[in-house]
């Protein structure tokens, strides 16, 4: 199996949705640790109710993010881990361990990418007025929110909507294309063909609208 670790900052809904699926016997994945850089929040619960590994490497005991990274690299080797996945984590990497996890890195965001790459994405997408929103599952590269993309889905943007009303809309769709993009990666069907990535086959559907 594809040994998988996943940092986290906070709630972990997105590691919840990974953990579940990668539950099933069949699965070619397996989540080995989850670390977080904020102490006790509660993604490293749902981590420890799942006999996972739950590590915190709080980023305000370094002096600066090489020494964090450093920190996390070494943490991740020791549990073996092969792919990572960002699930709602909220610090910039640095170049020299992007590059390291180069194809072997992907993160999900909740705005439909390249619009809306950053902070506060749900509030910024209802002031521009977007009728559709969503969340994008791509590997991670060195700029924030740009590489290759792996999958989408989009919702409406509602008459009425706050950021959290829709925020949880897309967090729906988040769970459900976040370990669909995991399980296909791990079962070898997701190649990056310079900025864009190539989904083999006939089964695996790239875009879903809801
Ligand atoms: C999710 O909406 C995720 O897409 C977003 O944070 C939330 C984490 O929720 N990530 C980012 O904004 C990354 N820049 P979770 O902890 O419940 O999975």
């Amino acid at each position: 199996k594809l040994k998988v670790g996943v940092l986290v900052s906070g709630s972990g809904s997105n590691l919840q949705a990974l953990i579940d699926s990668c539950a099933a016997p069949d699965h070619p994945a397996e989540i080995v640790t989850v670390i977080s850089n904020r102490p006790g929040v509660k993604a490293l619960e749902r981590a420890r109710n799942a006999g996972i590994e739950a590590v915190t490497i709080d980023h305000k005991t370094f002096a600066d993010r090489t020494g964090f990274d450093a920190e996390m690299q070494r943490a991740l080797d020791a549990a073996g881990v092969e792919f990572v996945c960002l699930a709602g984590f909220m610090r910039l990497l640095t170049t020299e361990f992007v590059e390291h996890w180069s194809g072997r890195m992907i993160n999900i965001h909740p705005s439909l990418l390249p619009a809306f790459k950053g902070l506060n994405v749900q509030q910024r997408a209802i002031d521009a007025g977007a009728r559709f929103s969503g969340c994008t599952v791509h590997f991670v590269t060195p700029e924030m929110d740009v590489g290759p993309i792996i999958q989408q889905a989009a919702v409406p943007i509602l008459q009425g909507d706050s950021a959290e009303s829709l925020a949880a809309r897309i967090l729906e769709q988040e769970h459900r294309i976040y370990p669909g993009s995991l399980r296909w990666i791990a079962e070898g069907r997701v190649k990056i063909e310079g900025e864009r990535v190539l989904l083999d086959g006939a089964t695996a559907p790239s875009a879903s609208l809801l």
